[in-house]
């Protein structure tokens, strides 16, 4: 008995420290948008979101001009509009089969392609803490020249992903240790 109780802690602690340890990692365009959309905007607002084709800029400019028709827009913060119109530059339009039929029934963090934090999590652990990479504060061309060293250039990333985690980077790493929690300070580089 004492010992399945002890297992449950374990693994109710695992549970915690996987939900939680990277939150302090900004959010990605992925969850932005999705965050945006929870006010349940009108379907054509969805639908010319979802269908657009636009530059950063223009999206950035887009998106500040859409906020009362997209009310959940209201609630990024600068750095995650900029963020968010830079998740779109890449990702949008979805192709037509992507986009729902009734967008008031979306689950969109499931629907929307993954973003640059997605791809980070996903692809710059196996060698290394996530740590050595999102403490770096780096312009995107450097960013593209680590990932074309011999030690990340066969990453499973294709071209416009490895734009896309760059430009993501660019914006939301440089994140200052102290912030970074201990566990994930020290000791976790395996090369
Ligand atoms: C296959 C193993 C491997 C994976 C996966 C990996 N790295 Fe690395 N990483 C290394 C090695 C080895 C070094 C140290 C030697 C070097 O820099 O080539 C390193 C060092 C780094 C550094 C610090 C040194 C430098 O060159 O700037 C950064 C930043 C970095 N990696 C970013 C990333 C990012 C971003 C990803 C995910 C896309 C990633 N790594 C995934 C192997 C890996």
């Amino acid at each position: 008995m004492r010992a399945f109780l002890l297992a449950a802690l374990l693994l109710g602690a695992a549970a915690a420290w996987a939900a939680d340890v990277f939150d302090f990692i900004p959010a990605g365009g992925r969850t932005l948008m999705a965050k945006a959309l929870e006010g349940r905007p009108g379907a054509d607002e969805v639908r010319a979101l979802l269908s657009g084709k636009r530059t950063r800029e223009d999206w950035l400019a887009y998106l500040r001009g859409h906020s009362k028709a997209i009310p959940g827009l209201q609630r990024l913060k600068e750095k995650e509009l900029l963020t968010l119109a830079d998740y779109l530059s890449f990702n949008m339009p979805l192709p037509a089969g992507k986009i729902p039929a009734s967008p008031a029934q979306a689950n969109w963090e499931k629907l929307l392609p993954p973003d640059g934090r997605d791809f980070a999590l996903q692809y710059c652990q196996g060698c290394h803490i996530i740590t050595v990479v999102v403490t770096q504060d780096r312009s995107k061309d450097a960013w593209l020249g680590t990932l074309g060293k011999p030690s990340h250039v066969q990453i499973k990333l294709t071209r416009g992903e490895r734009e896309a985690l760059a430009s993501y980077l660019v914006l939301n790493a440089a994140i200052p240790i102290d912030d970074v929690p201990e566990e994930l300070r020290a000791g976790g580089a395996t090369y």
